[in-house]
């Protein structure tokens, strides 16, 4: 008997790994997204930063302190220890470190395939490692890459053209962009279509009810895009589980529109109170699951 699912596709729900599988590895590092695929995730996530020199890395932060050694390797740089003012080469001698209560520098029973596995890799690099997993594997794990924000015009086309070089173009690719600007997703969208690129296009934010119905607060510019505005260029919408309108009506009103509803994030590393989270979104009609905990919510599915 399989479980029939809300979704907008009837399918069961993605599985994404939220900064790989963070809550047991340093997130964003190539043994994050191995262990996380290891467990069954669908999907991988890389948030995007620039370094100084304009390569692409896959890192939350702004900043370096809070998840690697830079303070102990290079030091502060003018008062504060941002991505953009420091180089590739000088990241690359970074380690990260375990920045969640329940991460570490191990994870029992997974050996990382790879020789510096806590280095900051670059996006290139993550997508080489995605291609390469599943050119070796029956699986089909795609990536979901968020242009972290303020996102100019050159870092999205920066974002697509090695998108397109690393063959992440079309469906069938499983690549899903996603921005917390609403007109940085837009931009995507357009961008992409002149480069005949089809990727799966979603805009982040805040659930709200508005006088004309359900809306995404894109906290980038504190206003609010309506979902029917957003569903003239987004596939997708990536919602926070606290905004004050996420409800299972808000899902139906995305599904109504033709766009998924992906939360974050699922971070319960308790077995029962992660299921309890999984299970009353997934019954509201989920398309899909940011998770530090890809083995929960891969266990939840195959439970439920
Ligand atoms: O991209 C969805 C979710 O990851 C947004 O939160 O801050 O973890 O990137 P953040
Ligand atoms: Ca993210």
């Amino acid at each position: 008997f399989a479980a029939s699912y809300n979704t907008l596709s009837g399918e069961t729900p993605l599985v994404i790994a939220h900064r790989g599988a963070s809550g047991y590895l340093p997130e964003h590092t190539l043994a994050a997204y191995e262990l996380a695929i290891k467990m069954g995730a669908d999907i991988v996530e890389p948030d995007l930063q620039t370094t100084k020199d304009g390569v692409l890395i896959a890192m939350h932060d702004s900043t370096l302190n809070r998840t690697t050694d830079v303070e102990s390797v290079l030091g502060m740089r003018n008062g504060g220890y941002k991505v953009s003012d420091y180089t590739y080469a000088e990241i690359q001698q970074l380690t990260v470190e375990p920045a969640s209560s329940t991460a570490s520098t191990s994870y029992a029973g997974y050996t990382p395939s790879m020789a510096d596995p806590f280095k900051v890799p670059t996006f290139a690099e993550v997508m080489a490692f995605v291609n390469a997993h599943n050119s070796a594997a029956s699986d089909d794990i795609g990536i979901y890459p968020e242009a972290k924000t303020p996102n100019s015009t050159a870092m999205n086309q920066q974002i697509l053209n090695e998108m397109k070089a690393a063959g992440f173009d079309a469906p069938e690719d499983h690549a899903i962009l996603q921005t917390f600007s609403h007109e940085g997703a837009r931009e995507l969208a357009e961008l992409q279509a002149l480069m005949g690129m089809d990727n799966t296009i979603a805009a982040l934010g805040y659930a709200r009810l508005t006088a004309d119905g359900f809306g995404l607060l894109d906290a980038t510019t504190n206003t609010i895009s309506l979902l029917s505005d957003l569903a003239l260029f987004a596939d997708g919408l990536g919602v926070s589980l606290s905004g004050s309108a996420m409800n299972a009506d808000f899902i139906k009103a995305a599904h109504d529109l033709g766009m998924t509803v992906h939360g974050w994030t699922f971070n319960k590393s308790d077995r029962d109170a992660a299921y309890a989270q999984y299970e009353q979104w997934v019954d509201a009609g989920m398309d899909g699951i940011f998770t530090n905990y890809t083995d929960l919510a891969v266990d939840y599915l195959a439970e439920r």
